[in-house]
């Protein structure tokens, strides 16, 4: 077997180092690379944020959120913090800042003998992505002896027009190859699968068309409110949070035809011609919720109007549902039904495909739940995995039918698996950009939801620890479909 490509070493600088990012997810994934021997040796790690502190105040607080995981110890994590951290503090004065910064990462290269790769990953508000952009641009950061590369998070604007200018900031200073905007969902096992288990199994690709299919739905359910975050969420609401980038990545992973060859840019072309394959959505295609007081896992928790930091006439989706049409060859006339929502009953993401009824009908399942059974279900969280439900005859004399489900789960037969952090931070100290996603991708995305942004229908109300408000499940139901339960 080939062995895995090594990464160049390099100067990765974390834009945002004291944030919630940083500390539960990026530091993480940083020092398992580190502890897996996949750190490039002599790479250096610098956080960068406002606050004013020093190395050795950076550094403990980092080794207190790797510790956070028990099965940390506070040894390894101090020795990683001290050989690989440090810190530099942004004093808000631009022209001399990035110039400071271009030093100090210079410093370090010439210290360990770097050879001038550098990589700027924006773990900011979305406000601070431009001055950051433009600061690095100015300081002529984005050139360097080696390679540079710039990460950016999610969100990639708040609409077509503000991405659109994103994007053109960003490309006065980087070239498209150099810029890596990242969308986690990509990172995670089950949604890179998502090709291999169309693509390689024949048997389902022969059937994955309007012919075989009657409708695909997309879940993402949260059983969490906003969490003390409704400064964000109130503008940001569940359009932009996550149907706008999570899932329609996973649509598009979903719907796309084969690439021609298995390369980034035949990929992310067939992604980007699902986005502009998809008709132009109506306002009787969209249902807006928010949820109202209710008991989630035996709790009773507040509405969304009740917690801290929220008005109490906001108008802010917690829960979305919409049915999408692609026009094109393979979907045409199939429903795409797409649906996120806080304070549901459990938190879980998934794809669930269903296949059309046999054309003549000889038996009846026991339950009324499973008239149409056959489905593949792609399970995205909190279990990653396949699960494909069919019908088999009970066995004895009287014919009677029950739906049963064939089920693969990654962590039965491959164990934990990585964070989708890890295998994305990984991806770009690589320089493939296969998973993040290219400029007209993030444009056609928010193009297709221009429609809901510029004039959002009435909110309806859900009460939490339900599954979300009847008016979604009749958006299924008039043309004869269903949302899983399960
Ligand atoms: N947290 C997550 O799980 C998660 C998941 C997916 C995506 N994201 C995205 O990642 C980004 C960061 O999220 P977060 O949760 O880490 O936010 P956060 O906890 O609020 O942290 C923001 C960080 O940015 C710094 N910062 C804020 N304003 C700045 C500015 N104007 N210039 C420079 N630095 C500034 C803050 O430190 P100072 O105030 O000291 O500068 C802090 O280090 C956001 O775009 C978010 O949407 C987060």
């Amino acid at each position: 077997m080939p062995s895995a490509p090594a990464a160049a070493p390099h100067v990765f600088v974390v834009f945002g180092a004291t944030g919630d990012l940083m500390q539960r997810k990026l530091l993480p994934a940083l020092y398992a690379l580190h502890t897996e021997g996949r750190l490039p040796p002599g790479t250096a790690i610098v956080g960068v944020a406002r606050h004013a502190m020093d190395d050795a105040t950076f550094r403990s607080s980092c080794v207190r959120s790797l510790t956070a995981d028990p099965s940390t110890k506070e040894y390894d994590a101090r020795a990683f913090a001290e050989s690989v951290l440090s810190y530099f503090p942004l004093t808000g004065a631009a022209g001399q800042d990035y110039p400071a910064l271009g030093q100090r990462v210079a410093g370090l290269e010439q210290q360990r003998g770097l050879p001038g790769n550098r990589i700027f990953y924006l773990a900011l508000p979305l406000e601070a992505f431009p001055p950051t952009l433009q600061g690095l641009g100015e300081a002529g950061l984005a050139k360097a002896p080696g390679w540079v590369r710039v990460v950016i998070e999610k969100p990639f604007g708040r609409d077509f027009a503000s991405a659109e200018a994103l994007n053109a900031l960003a490309h006065r200073y980087f070239d498209e190859s150099q810029i890596y905007r990242i969308d986690h969902y990509l990172g995670k096992e089950t949604v890179q699968n998502l090709l291999v288990f169309r693509l390689a199994n024949a048997f389902l690709e022969s059937d994955w068309n309007r012919d075989r299919i009657e409708h695909v739905e997309v879940t993402v359910a949260e059983s969490l409110g906003v969490e003390g975050r409704a400064g964000y969420y109130e503008t940001s609401g569940a359009l932009r949070d996550m149907i706008q980038n999570h899932v329609t990545q996973v649509l598009a992973l979903v719907a796309m035809e084969p690439p021609a060859r298995r390369n980034e840019s035949d990929i992310r072309d067939e992604k980007v011609k699902v986005l502009r394959s998809a008709r132009r959505i109506q306002p009787e295609d969209v249902v807006r919720g928010q949820y109202t007081p209710g008991t989630v896992a035996g709790a009773a928790v507040p509405g969304y109007r009740e917690e801290p930091g929220v008005p109490a006439d906001s108008t802010t989706e917690t829960y979305i549902a919409l049915r999408l049409f692609l026009d094109n060859w393979r979907w045409q006339g199939v429903p795409f039904f797409v649906r996120t929502g806080k304070r549901l009953p459990e938190k879980s993401s998934r794809v669930v495909v269903t296949f059309r009824a046999p054309p003549v009908s000889f038996f009846q399942s026991e339950r009324d739940y499973d008239l149409n059974p056959d489905r593949v279900t792609i399970l995205l969280q909190p279990e990653e995995g396949f699960e494909i439900a069919f019908e088999v005859k009970v066995p004895g004399r009287e014919l009677r039918v029950q739906t049963h489900r064939m089920k693969f789960h990654y962590s039965d037969v491959f164990g934990p698996l990585p964070d989708g952090y890890e295998t994305l931070v990984e991806d770009v100290m690589l320089g493939d950009p296969s998973l993040f996603v290219r400029a007209d991708e993030v444009e056609e995305s928010w193009r297709l939801y221009t429609p809901i942004l510029e004039n959002p229908p009435p909110i309806v109300f859900y009460a939490a620890g339900t599954a979300g408000p009847a008016e979604a499940d009749r958006l299924a139901e008039s043309g004869g479909h269903r949302w899983s339960t399960d």
